[in-house]
């Protein structure tokens, strides 16, 4: 047997076991599996998977590679999901999956209204909402941190900021957790039923229909202190965004920054619980939360993977990707190479150095992040500080079915008398 054929077999046994359910509580060994074939190829997914830190990095910032995912699935580019009627925005592609210069062109837009002024202006108001979702549901002797704190926070944060009013939060809550599977990097568009497909699009038009609305309201009244508003300003040498870039740039917010901010702080959560020393150190000095964030991204990262298509062939190391195959970046698997971090198994938020791509690197580099670690920070700092005598439950808890946006589905944490 070549050592070809040797490492396309135990490639595919792997996303085999990574796509197994009994691997979602803990994929780490499965990473580790990758780690040691080196890059590989594995030609039944078309796709070369990647888990050296550096080659990660390297290949984020490499422009052979292409954001625009949808072009290795061809069947999903041909078929439109979309009904009659839909509105023009939800053909609109998001940025995240667009190369230079409309990345560019875009991004520079957006970065101009959500800016890290407007994030540290949130602080307050972030840190009041956790302490009265923390208060409520610490009014149960048992309580559940995904419903009770890492759910709604992030989506509350968003509608705020975008001005959304408060009667409609709920609308989001559900559009959100409806749409993220897009998200997921490992799911083919393409092999979803008929029906899984059409629920997709539906929820995504409702959407649309309901942000074209809001931004249509925000042009006729005066403006407010919002973000819809300072992207309706937001200019670039003339330049603006139409009005359907907006109304897609609006729902790519919510989207990419909900279920990822909700894993960040459960999954924060659960490493904190099952390493009571760094929770203790925690609670005695919440200085400490944005090197627990850093670590968090790097040791349980809200996004595990990330993916991009050759636009040509890429050699990575002694695998090559043809031009039009998958590039899939292990990023949680890039994290536990020990070149990148010593004793990458362990959960340390005192290491001296942490290397992560738990934000992703070069043009895409995310751009909510300073919303995302002000969100991770203000609700572990809050959860140490005021949950007394915090105790899981079950461990592990139950996980939700994704394999890119991992994170639990329900974190049961009981506790003594409040302090
Ligand atoms: C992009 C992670 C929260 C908005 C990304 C990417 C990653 C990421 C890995 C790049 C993907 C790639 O290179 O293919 C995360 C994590 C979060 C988080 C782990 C929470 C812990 C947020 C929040 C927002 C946000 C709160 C905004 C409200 C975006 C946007 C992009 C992006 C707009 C696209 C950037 C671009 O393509 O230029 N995020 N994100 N994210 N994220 Fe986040």
């Amino acid at each position: 047997m070549s050592m070809a054929t040797h490492s396309e077999t135990s490639g595919l046994d792997l996303v085999g076991k990574l796509l197994d359910p009994a691997s979602r509580a803990d994929p780490y060994p499965v990473y580790a599996g990758f780690r040691a074939l080196g890059p590989v190829w594995i030609d039944e997914i078309s796709a070369l998977v990647v888990t050296g830190y550096r080659d990660c990095e390297t290949l984020l910032r490499d422009p052979r590679l292409s954001a625009e995912r949808w072009r290795h699935f061809d069947e999903a580019r041909e078929s439109d999901p979309y009904p009659a009627g839909a509105p023009s925005s939800v053909r609109q592609p998001w940025f995240l999956s667009m190369d230079p210069p409309d990345h560019t062109r875009l991004r520079r837009l957006v970065s101009r209204a959500f800016t890290a002024r407007t994030v540290a202006r949130l602080e307050p108001y972030v840190t009041r909402l956790v302490g009265d979702l923390l208060d409520r549901a610490c009014e149960r002797d048992t309580f559940d941190v995904v419903s009770g704190l890492a759910y709604s926070l992030p989506v509350t944060v968003i509608c705020h900021l975008l001005g959304v009013p408060a009667a409609d939060e709920r609308l989001f809550h559900g559009w959100s957790a409806q749409l993220t599977r897009q998200l997921d990097g490992f799911s083919n568009p393409a092999d979803e039923t008929p029906k899984e497909a059409e629920q997709w699009a539906g929820g995504m038009v409702e959407l649309h229909r309901y942000v074209n609305e809001l931004v249509a309201d925000r042009r006729g009244s005066p403006r407010r202190d919002d973000l819809i508003s300072e992207l309706l300003a937001a200019e670039d040498g003339g330049d603006v965004l139409s009005h359907d870039e907006l109304v897609s740039t609006i729902v790519l917010l919510l989207v990419a920054g909900h279920e990822t901010t909700v894993n960040l702080i459960a999954n924060g959560v659960l490493a904190l619980l099952r390493h009571p020393g760094h929770l203790a150190a925690l609670r005695a000095d919440p200085g400490l939360a944005p090197a627990v964030v850093e670590e968090i991204l790097r040791y349980d990262p809200p996004v595990q993977l990330t993916a991009r298509v050759a636009r040509e062939d890429v050699h990575v190391g002694a695998a090559k990707v043809p031009a039009g195959g998958l590039v899939i970046l292990l990023l949680a698997a890039a994290h536990r190479d020990p070149e990148a971090n010593p004793d990458p198994d362990r959960f340390d938020p005192g290491r001296a150095q942490v290397r992560h791509l738990g934000f992703s690197a070069g043009a895409h580099f995310c751009l909510g992040a300073p919303l995302a670690r002000l969100e991770g920070r203000v609700a572990l700092a809050a959860f140490a500080g005021r949950v007394q005598e915090p105790r899981l439950v079950a461990d592990p808890p139950p996980y939700r079915e994704h394999i890119n946006l991992r994170g639990v589905s329900e974190l049961l944490v009981g506790h003594g008398p409040r302090g």
